[in-house]
């Protein structure tokens, strides 16, 4: 199993999510290649990046900017882990999308209807919520991206409710990351 983590936890060592992943990986094996977004120097694209893009395309360029994207569709499981941040998700997990996000790469058109060009079987959506969630609108976006690309399983494993109460955050997160565990092993994930 070839795996991408793409570490979206901008809080790092102090991020309730990146205690998720960490277990996570803990009962994972396999190939692993972890991504952390926060030390890529990503930017939003901008109208010379879209210009330049679209003559490599035009022109069958090679270049260093489709890295990301040609990376991106060799994994056989995809693994996001961003918190919960405005009704979805940091910035930077955006942006990292706007990169990957390539016609030709990781998806194409046939008949104006996007074909995903991805290898991966499934995405695992990982996160932590300061409040409590009703539905998690980071994970249907990013659910219905990995479409596009072609993937065609998502599942999402979310701890909700983190900030209501200060005290409660650590008990919260340990109980989370048991059941989610649990979860985990009845899906046959782990
Ligand atoms: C910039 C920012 C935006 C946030 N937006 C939301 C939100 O829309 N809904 C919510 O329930 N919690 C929100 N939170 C709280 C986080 O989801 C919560 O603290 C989470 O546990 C942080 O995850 P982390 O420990 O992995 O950084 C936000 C926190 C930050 C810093």
């Amino acid at each position: 199993m070839k795996r991408l983590i793409i570490d979206c936890c901008i809080r790092e060592k102090e991020s309730g999510t990146k205690l998720l992943l960490d277990n996570y990986l803990k009962d994972t094996s396999g190939d692993n290649h972890y991504l952390n977004l926060m030390k890529l120097d990503l930017k939003p694209l901008n109208i010379n990046d879209l210009k330049y893009r679209d003559e490599c395309l035009i022109n069958k360029k090679n270049d260093k900017i489709f890295d990301l994207a040609k990376d991106f569709v060799t994994y056989d499981e995809i693994v996001i882990a961003a918190p919960y941040w405005d009704l979805s998700f940091p910035s930077l997990l955006k942006v990292y999308f706007e990169h990957i996000s390539v016609v030709g790469i990781t998806f194409t058109y046939q008949e104006s209807i996007p074909i995903g060009l991805a290898k991966a079987e499934r995405m695992i959506y990982l996160s932590t919520c300061g409040g409590k969630i009703q539905e998690h609108l980071g994970y249907l976006y990013t659910k219905k991206l990995m479409e596009m690309f072609g993937i065609k399983k998502s599942y999402n494993f979310y701890i909700d409710s983190l900030d209501l109460d200060l005290n409660k955050r650590n008990s919260l997160l340990d109980e989370g990351i048991k059941n989610i565990k649990l979860q985990m092993q009845q899906l046959g994930l782990i």
